[in-house]
């Protein structure tokens, strides 16, 4: 039976509470975690908006392929560099993101890896479970305090500043690099801005908290890796693009890294063997908005800039 309900297709999956909101309105096609494109490119042929994730690439052949009913790429996520938004602008597609809404459950995930790496937390646990703890030892496995210690944070967006927020806890002395300045935060937060090469010479912990563009791409690499404290810590829930990881290997065996906790790569989900056989790194994958809340609100947000878009109204959050 044919419907004149708009077509909504999602790419892979989306959680309920957006699921919902799409369901009352249009028509809904719901993929598989598994991502196929050239099945993706047939299912999207006609469809009014297209709900992405940052797993999905939106780019020429995906919109050609969508054709001129498409008026909307919903991404389910707040970074949007798997979208073309040149070709989007070219085909008067707009493009939202899901901002907010996962600022705090991916500042305390940062805050989380960044203990998890200044206190070998991963080290300590294999060691245990693989039954090689022996008892109490005074000298084993230590770490490092957030107190006492220069945390440098790398963008000062809506997340860094979650980060800085919940940091200003830890009696740690908080640095920052930005294009703008903050000067309300400054005082607020006690926040010092520095350049970034001076901002990682100073400090013990850098958390990355950019987003992935062509100016930010390797932002991390060999060269500024070299101006590194030694022994200091790389953290990295943003984008895996905006580290060189052969450098960053490289930093982690030779110095001047001491340790690194990442949740993000390069070529996702493929996680480099040389970061997976250091014992000085925390690997996760990519759950930095991995709450039910959080991802629950993010679809729905995906969901609202739908049906904004296809009602004829302003997207709610727009990135284009
Ligand atoms: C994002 O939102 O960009 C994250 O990477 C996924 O939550």
């Amino acid at each position: 039976m044919s419907s004149d309900r708009k077509r909504v297709v999602v790419a892979r999956r989306l959680p309920a509470a957006g699921l919902e909101v799409l369901r009352e309105r249009f028509e809904v096609d719901e993929g598989t975690l598994d991502l196929d494109l050239d099945l993706l490119r047939s299912r999207v042929a006609g469809a009014a908006a297209l709900v992405a994730d940052p797993t999905v690439p939106v780019d020429v052949a995906l919109l050609d392929a969508a054709g001129p009913d498409l008026r909307i790429v919903a991404n389910f996520a707040v970074g949007y560099d798997n979208v073309d938004l040149a070709a989007c602008r070219e085909r008067g597609v707009s493009v939202t993101n899901t901002p907010d809404v996962l600022t705090n459950a991916t500042a305390e995930l940062t805050l989380a890896l960044m203990l998890a790496t200044a206190r070998r937390l991963g080290e300590a646990e294999r060691l245990l479970r693989a039954g090689r703890w022996t008892g109490w030892d005074p000298g084993a496995l230590l770490g490092r305090e957030l107190a006492h210690s220069t945390i440098g944070i790398v963008g000062l967006g809506r997340i860094g500043s979650r980060v800085a927020e919940l940091l200003s806890g830890f009696g740690a002395r908080l640095l920052y690099a930005a294009q703008r300045p903050r000067p309300a935060l400054e005082v607020s937060l006690g926040l010092e801005r520095r350049k970034l090469a001076d901002l990682v010479g100073e400090s013990d912990v850098v958390t990355l908290h950019v987003p992935l563009v062509a100016d930010t791409r390797h932002l991390v690499n060999a060269s500024l890796l070299e101006r590194f404290r030694p022994g200091s810590i790389l953290i990295n829930t943003s984008r895996g693009g905006v580290v060189d990881t052969s450098a960053l290997a490289r930093a982690l065996t030779a110095g001047p890294l001491g340790g690194a906790g990442l949740d993000v790569y390069e070529d996702e989900p493929r996680v480099p063997a040389e970061l997976i056989e250091l014992d000085n790194v925390v690997l996760l994958p990519h759950i930095g908005s991995a709450t039910d809340r959080t991802r629950n609100a993010m679809a729905k947000l995906a969901a609202d800039n739908v049906v904004a878009v296809l009602g004829g109204g302003a997207p709610l959050t727009s990135v284009t």
